[in-house]
């Protein structure tokens, strides 16, 4: 389809803090692409389905208890282990809508106490997102929708701080979505800048890697 020899998928990532719609929005925008003949997938991290993922999972619901960093680093080779399969992807033109990526790794880790440049060090080489969707909402308004469940960082005291460290985390990647509108109203807009950016993939954009 492309229109460059250079033509490829884009990467796009959202984030957000815990249950502020990103999962829904990301199913939705792969279907939207899909629906107009694009080729694209919906990735999530942590992806539970790897050894490495059910040993995330596990931590996750509190079956098992790790160190902070040795946490951290299994979030980051989670991602690691999916690397080389993402960049094959997107060079065959497929664009990949990641639900989560570096910057929950960065963030939630942040927010227990560890060092910033610390949690960006085992990230740097991973592919750098064409796109970053921040659904920004309180964590009070995060809660309303159904409430937490029982996961570990499901608390709204700890999404205060995960907000925050996502603010040390912003550059010109990232677009930052009012999500406390209407989820039609939120998928509109996402729908329009991710085309956009689809488009710009497809025109040649070179990939680069973290945190560049
Ligand atoms: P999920 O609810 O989107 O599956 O994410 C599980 C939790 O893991 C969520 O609270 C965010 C957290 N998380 C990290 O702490 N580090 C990471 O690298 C990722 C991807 C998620």
């Amino acid at each position: 389809r492309g229109s460059s020899s250079n033509s490829r998928g884009a990467l796009v990532v959202l984030e957000g803090l815990d249950r502020c719609g990103k999962t829904t929005q990301s199913s939705r925008l792969v279907q939207y692409l899909e629906g107009l003949g694009h080729s694209a997938e919906l990735w999530r991290f942590p992806d539970r389905t790897t050894s490495v993922g059910q040993m995330i999972s596990s931590y996750l619901s509190n079956e098992s208890q790790l160190d902070d960093h040795t946490i951290h680093l299994l979030f980051s080779a989670n991602r690691w282990e999916k690397r080389s399969l993402m960049e094959t992807k997107l060079k065959g033109g497929t664009t990949l809508i990641l639900d989560r990526y570096s910057y929950s790794g960065v963030a939630f880790s942040c927010a227990k106490g560890l060092g910033f440049e610390w949690c960006k060090a085992p990230e740097v080489g991973l592919l750098t997102p064409d796109l970053v969707l921040y659904l920004d909402i309180s964590p009070e308004r995060a809660a309303e929708r159904g409430g937490y469940g029982c996961e570990r960082y499901e608390q709204i005291e700890f999404q205060n701080k995960v907000a925050k460290c996502y603010q040390l985390l912003v550059d010109s990647k990232w677009q930052i979505i009012d999500a406390c509108r209407p989820m039609e109203d939120i998928e509109k807009e996402l729908q329009e800048i991710v085309l956009d950016c689809v488009k710009r993939c497809q025109n040649g954009e070179p990939l680069s890697h973290l945190w560049s």
